[in-house]
């Protein structure tokens, strides 16, 4: 059976979101689902009907992501959902494959999403790109190395975070292209991050902030609630939720740290999502403190194999021929050529004999610089003809710093 496929106008929004909401178990406030609708772009849904009834749904967001040594329009993949009744049909499948083509005919090389499930979207050719720690610190136990920056230059400011909105913006946008996998953001991702209805606050008390600038102006920011409370014996117990903190220079980084770790009251602070290589692991004297738990985060597809491999830039020269497979998007899977150094990045169709044969997924997981091709090659997940190549582009294509969206789309 086929299930025709098409975007949707307006007029079928309540049908489009009936299947998220159904798909997901989500019950949105009225005012969540209009923060949806405003974010959502039209002409990038698609929707699968079985007869009138809309039975499984997708979108994009059309971002500018941070690659490596690049910014680049990457279609953002969200909403993907189909309703229990016509699950395990090949809805997803056909979605799938239709936004893979709707992807390339628009332009874009690569498209990125956050996975509900881990064992979803490989099928489809993205690979596991980016990853996530998230801490629970408790305050004692927090103190930072004996050289820690500093800046007598520095102070706080602390302020309603709809109050300093702007200038949390124009701090997000200055540091926004020094990691991969981070996006620019519009508006209504600023509304929804800042959105504070009591269903926003889950019981974590009001969204509030802090600013870290000088006579010049803001250098960082931290964005948190904290849920107050104190114990049987009437010693203060309250948590602090890190929701964000951003800096542009490392003083200013531990400044907005040391405010969050060393908080009146608070005994715990929960970071929910943080790079692995947060500069904090290095701030801190003793690292076991942070209680680490590692997630995935971004998942990458590359689209167009050439087009998205000569955007990004490298970390040391390489020169390979890579054979790639890849059944869903069969103009990738062939021979190409990939030459790079620090300046720039050739990739060419071939027919020479491949150095090493790739599933386009390893390439994903690849592409924002995790350094995960090594990984794989660890695992014996992939074929290298030519000894030493992998490595070689492995190391071409990690980066410092590591990948992270560091915000779920
Ligand atoms: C995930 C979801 C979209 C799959 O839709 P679907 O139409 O049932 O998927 P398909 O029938 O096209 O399945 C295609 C393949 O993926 C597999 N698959 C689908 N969902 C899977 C899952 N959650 N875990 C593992 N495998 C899955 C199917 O078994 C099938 O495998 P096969 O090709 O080897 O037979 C649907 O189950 C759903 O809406 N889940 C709840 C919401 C959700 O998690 N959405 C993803 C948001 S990131």
């Amino acid at each position: 059976m086929t299930y025709p496929i098409r975007p949707i106008d307006e007029a079928e929004w309540p049908a489009f979101s009936g299947v998220l909401e159904e798909a997901f178990g989500w019950t949105p406030h009225p005012t969540q689902k209009e923060r949806y609708k405003a974010e959502t772009e039209f002409d990038r849904t698609l929707a699968a009907f079985d007869g009138d009834v809309i039975a499984g749904v997708t979108s994009i967001f059309s971002f500018t992501m941070t690659v490596p040594g690049a910014q680049l329009p990457v279609a953002g993949v969200t909403s993907v959902s189909v309703l229990a009744s016509h699950r395990r049909r090949g809805l997803l499948t056909a979605l799938m494959r239709r936004q893979l083509a709707d992807i390339r005919e628009r332009g874009e090389s690569v498209a990125a999403l956050y996975a509900s499930e881990a064992t979803i979207y490989s099928r489809y050719g993205y690979g596991r790109a980016a990853s996530e720690l998230s801490f629970q610190i408790r305050k004692h136990g927090s103190a930072f190395v004996k050289n820690a920056p500093q800046d007598p230059e520095l102070r706080l400011r602390v302020a309603k975070p709809a109050d300093v909105r702007a200038e949390m913006e124009q701090l997000f946008a200055s540091v926004v292209s020094a990691r991969p996998g981070r996006y620019e953001r519009r508006s209504q991702t600023w509304t929804g991050l800042l959105a504070d209805e009591e269903f926003d606050q889950r019981g974590a008390g009001p969204l509030r902030s802090v600013l870290a600038e000088d006579d010049r102006g803001v250098r960082g920011y931290a964005l948190f609630r904290i849920k107050s409370s104190w114990d049987d014996n009437g010693v203060p117990d309250s948590e602090l939720k890190l929701y964000e903190l951003e800096a542009a220079d490392p003083a200013a980084y531990a400044l907005l740290w040391r405010s969050v770790l060393d908080r009146d009251l608070v005994s715990r602070i929960e970071a929910g999502t943080r790079p692995v290589d947060d500069p904090l692991i290095a701030l801190l004297a003793d690292t076991r403190q942070l209680r680490a738990r590692w997630g995935d985060e971004l998942w990458i597809r590359l689209v167009e194999v050439d087009r998205a491999l000569t955007a990004r830039a490298y970390s040391a020269p390489v020169d390979v021929v890579i054979e790639v497979e890849d059944d869903i998007c069969p103009w990738n899977a062939r021979r190409w050529r990939l030459t790079a150094d620090l300046t720039g990045a050739e990739c060419k169709p071939v027919e020479d004999q491949p150095d090493m044969t790739l599933p386009v997924t390893a390439l994903g997981s690849a592409y924002l610089g995790d350094g995960l091709l090594m990984e794989s090659l660890a695992a014996g997940l992939l074929r290298e003809h030519t000894p030493g190549t992998v490595r070689a582009l492995g190391t071409a294509m990690s980066w410092s710093p590591k990948p992270w969206a560091g915000l779920t789309f």
